[in-house]
């Protein structure tokens, strides 16, 4: 984990309050692990703690990596201000990241996201990808107006979309989506929302030996040091880990959603 000064390279509005943003540094080439995560501080002296965003594409030829983000608050309302040219202050890469060390090429995996826990499937459908792996994305959102990247997910691999209001794809959520699916044995399935979701997919895939889930939990320091973020241990209760650093990702079953 280091900490740089970044460039922004580009900011684009995606979508109603959905931003992607593009920045620069040497930072990138620690970058490996889809999953993992960056801690941003918010240029505004008030706003101590940093914000915990996710890698959505990283790309260590051009140093530069991107983020997408919804803005919910005052720093992310701050972030969606900035142009190209400013600066971002930023630590990491954070977190364990997903494993793909288990898959090899011809297997299948399933990629389960919904609304802002989408980002950072997309860095992780690529690695997949260029190791030979079937891609296959459930992706939820709200209703079509706030939906984004179909398109870049198509590219990789077949993608059902659901949406709660149905102006988009199946109506209802992404349990939907898998109930309907045909196969029913993937060879790994990764999942990233909220935790309704990765509940439901924990229940959908309950005997699979290969499920991740990564987990959003509100942080503070993001590097192990202030327990904001602990969850508690499935097998035992009074036992907790840290979201920050020993997850955001979790196997499923490991811990209780
Ligand atoms: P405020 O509500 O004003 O924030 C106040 C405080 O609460 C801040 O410290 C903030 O960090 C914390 N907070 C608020 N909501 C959350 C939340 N849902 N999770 C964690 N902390 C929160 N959002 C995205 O849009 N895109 C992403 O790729 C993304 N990746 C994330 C990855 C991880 C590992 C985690 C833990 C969260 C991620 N989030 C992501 C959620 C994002 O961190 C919050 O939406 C953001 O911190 C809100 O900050 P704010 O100042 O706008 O809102
Ligand atoms: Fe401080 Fe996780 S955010 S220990």
């Amino acid at each position: 984990m280091k900490q740089e000064v970044m460039e922004i390279i580009q900011q684009n509005q995606l979508a109603p309050r959905i931003f992607e943003l593009t920045l620069k540094g040497e930072l990138v080439q620690e970058m490996k692990r889809p999953g993992q995560f960056i801690h941003i501080r918010v240029p505004r002296a008030d706003l101590l703690l940093r914000r915990p965003i996710s890698l959505n594409k990283i790309d260590p030829s051009t140093n530069t990596c991107r983020i997408i983000y919804r803005v919910e608050g005052d720093g992310t309302k701050l972030f969606s201000t900035l142009t190209t040219g400013d600066t971002l202050d930023v630590m990491g890469p954070l977190g364990n990241g997903f494993d793909l060390t288990g898959l090899k090429a011809g297997d299948c995996a399933f990629i389960v996201g919904g609304g802002i826990g989408i980002p950072p499937l997309y860095e992780l459908s690529h690695q997949l990808k260029a190791k030979g792996v079937k891609v296959k994305h459930f992706l939820g959102f709200a209703s079509a107006d706030v939906m984004y990247y179909e398109e870049k997910f198509q590219q990789l691999g077949e993608t059902k979309i659901a949406t709660d209001d149905g102006s988009a794809g199946v109506q209802g959520n992404v349990g939907n989506l898998l109930l309907a699916e045909e196969n029913k044995k993937p060879d790994a399935v990764f999942a990233c929302g909220a935790n309704g979701m990765l509940k439901a997919v924990e229940h959908f895939f309950h005997d699979h030996p290969n499920v991740q889930l990564s987990l959003e939990s509100r942080m503070a320091c993001g590097i192990g040091a202030c327990y904001a973020c602990v969850c508690h241990k499935a097998e035992d209760e009074t036992k907790s880990v840290k979201v920050c650093d020993e997850g955001p990702i979790f196997k499923a079953g490991e811990v209780i959603l």
